[in-house]
């Protein structure tokens, strides 16, 4: 949760809504049961949470944007919601599961965010968690560092996430007290909404973590180019799609 972007909560709620519905089959890892606690880390808006409260078990959504856990926090009152920061937050209590689904690779300290989860579990507690695995955008990334290289303002450029390889996550967890039980790293083509506007919706929401300092017309005209150089790999008959890889991962916190 390191990521300084402004999020647009009910912009994000509309055309992102993909990602909350993506996380649904992640719940058939998480399986959560009526009695049980839970963190879900990175909750958003709340949609998986509310999800995961259904079955029965308390849920607690932690997320660093006071705008997210805001809309989260009217949309289900009946759910708890903090603000917190997934390297340094910390629970008075211990939980039976931790959740995150689509935020983990805004965390760029992963020893750090994996730290604050084993803290939060009780020992026997498991965490199910699927985000951004390596090669993640991989084209989208590229095409807007081809595009600040062309302008000469690399110096603009930040690479803002986290996309480790399998065996790299699985470490760091293991590193952290976590056995892990299963872990997988796919690829997942993700249609964009929106129609030949899709990749700058997309990239207006989340690039601009690319090229933080930039001004509002410096970074409307990159996405703009890097659209055209994204236009042969990711636009065909009419619809964008964004070359997500996901890593989904069990662990269970050890004694
Ligand atoms: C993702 O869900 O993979 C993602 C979303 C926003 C920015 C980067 C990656």
């Amino acid at each position: 949760m390191e990521q300084k972007v402004h999020w647009e909560a009910a912009k994000y709620d509309g055309s992102m809504g993909f990602v909350s519905e993506y996380g649904l089959s992640l719940l058939e890892w998480l399986r959560p049961q009526a009695g049980e606690s839970m963190i879900d880390f990175g909750c958003g808006t709340g949609d998986l949470a509310a999800r995961i409260a259904e079955s029965g078990a308390e849920v607690l959504g932690v997320d660093i944007s006071p705008e997210m856990v805001e809309r989260a926090r009217v949309k289900y009152p009946n759910i708890g919601f903090e603000c917190g920061d997934g390297t340094t937050w910390r629970s008075p209590r211990l939980f039976d599961a931790a959740f995150s689904n689509a935020a983990l690779h805004w965390m760029k300290d992963a020893r750090a965010v994996a730290t604050t989860i084993a803290s939060s579990l009780r020992i026997g507690g498991r965490f199910v968690a699927e985000f951004g695995g390596y090669g993640n955008v991989r084209d989208i990334v590229r095409a807007m560092r081809e595009t600040l290289e062309a302008q000469g303002r690399m110096d603009a450029f930040v690479m803002p996430w986290y996309f480790p390889k399998l065996g790299e996550y699985a470490s760091v967890l293991e590193q952290e007290g976590f056995e892990v039980r299963k872990a997988m790293l796919f690829d997942r083509p993700t249609p964009l909404e929106d129609g030949e506007q899709g990749m700058m919706g997309w990239l207006r929401m989340f690039g601009h973590a690319m090229v933080p300092n930039a001004s509002a017309a410096e970074s409307e005209a990159w996405f703009e180019e890097a659209c055209e150089r994204l236009n042969p790999v990711a636009y065909k008959a009419g619809q964008w799609t964004a070359g997500y890889r996901r890593i989904r991962v069990e662990a269970v916190k050890l004694g």
